[in-house]
């Protein structure tokens, strides 16, 4: 190889990393949905108490705050049908997913009321406690945010919980549920 080649060797991982993005307007609600969606997270089930019974959803906006105070937040879509039961509850329970619970994060995602067929008890705060889950945060409304088309909802730990041992956690990266593979 000749120094034509060493440059070129140098210059083409730039030049190719410019061509690999293609570059889209934020305003594109489809194409900002999928550039979202190459962000992999963990799942939750959120559930919470209400006149009707035991109310749960599926979501991956989930994130860790504060320590000092134990704080979270995860966001709610005004379009769904159970953003206004989630924006006024005083209390919740948000449940981080073992690798196994695909099958209870569909469930929860395609609809909140029906619980049959999954254990699950009352927790401390009267929010649902599921079974299974590897840790569990029961938590009080510190604080709603409007933030466009969806609410943030700002969560005070009152209480939480870890299962003890291994454990990994169900994983979603563009559309799909998976598994961690330690690099
Ligand atoms: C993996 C996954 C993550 C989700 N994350 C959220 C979320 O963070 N916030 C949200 O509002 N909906 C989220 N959803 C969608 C809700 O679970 C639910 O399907 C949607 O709110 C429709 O609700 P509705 O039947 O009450 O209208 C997620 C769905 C899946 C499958």
């Amino acid at each position: 190889m000749g120094i034509s080649g060493q440059i070129t060797a140098a210059v083409a991982p730039q030049a190719a990393m410019k061509s690999e993005m293609t570059p889209f307007p934020p305003t594109d609600g489809q194409a900002l949905r999928s550039a979202f969606g190459r962000f992999g997270t963990g799942v939750t089930i959120i559930t919470t108490q209400t006149a009707q019974g035991p109310l749960g959803m599926t979501a991956n906006s989930f994130s860790s705050i504060s320590l000092d105070p134990p704080l979270v937040l995860w966001s709610a879509a005004l379009r769904s049908k159970r953003h206004d039961a989630f924006a006024q509850a005083a209390t919740f329970c948000i449940h981080i997913l073992a690798e196994n619970q695909h099958r209870l994060a569909n469930h929860f995602a395609s609809q909140g009321h029906d619980f049959t067929g999954f254990d699950w008890f009352p927790g401390p705060t009267g929010s649902p406690q599921l079974k299974g889950c590897l840790a569990a945060f029961h938590c009080t409304r510190f604080a709603v945010h409007p933030a466009g088309d969806h609410s943030m909802i700002v969560g005070r730990i009152e209480h939480a919980a870890e299962r003890g041992g291994e454990g990994a956690g169900l994983l979603f990266d563009q559309g799909r549920f998976g598994t961690f593979t330690p690099k």
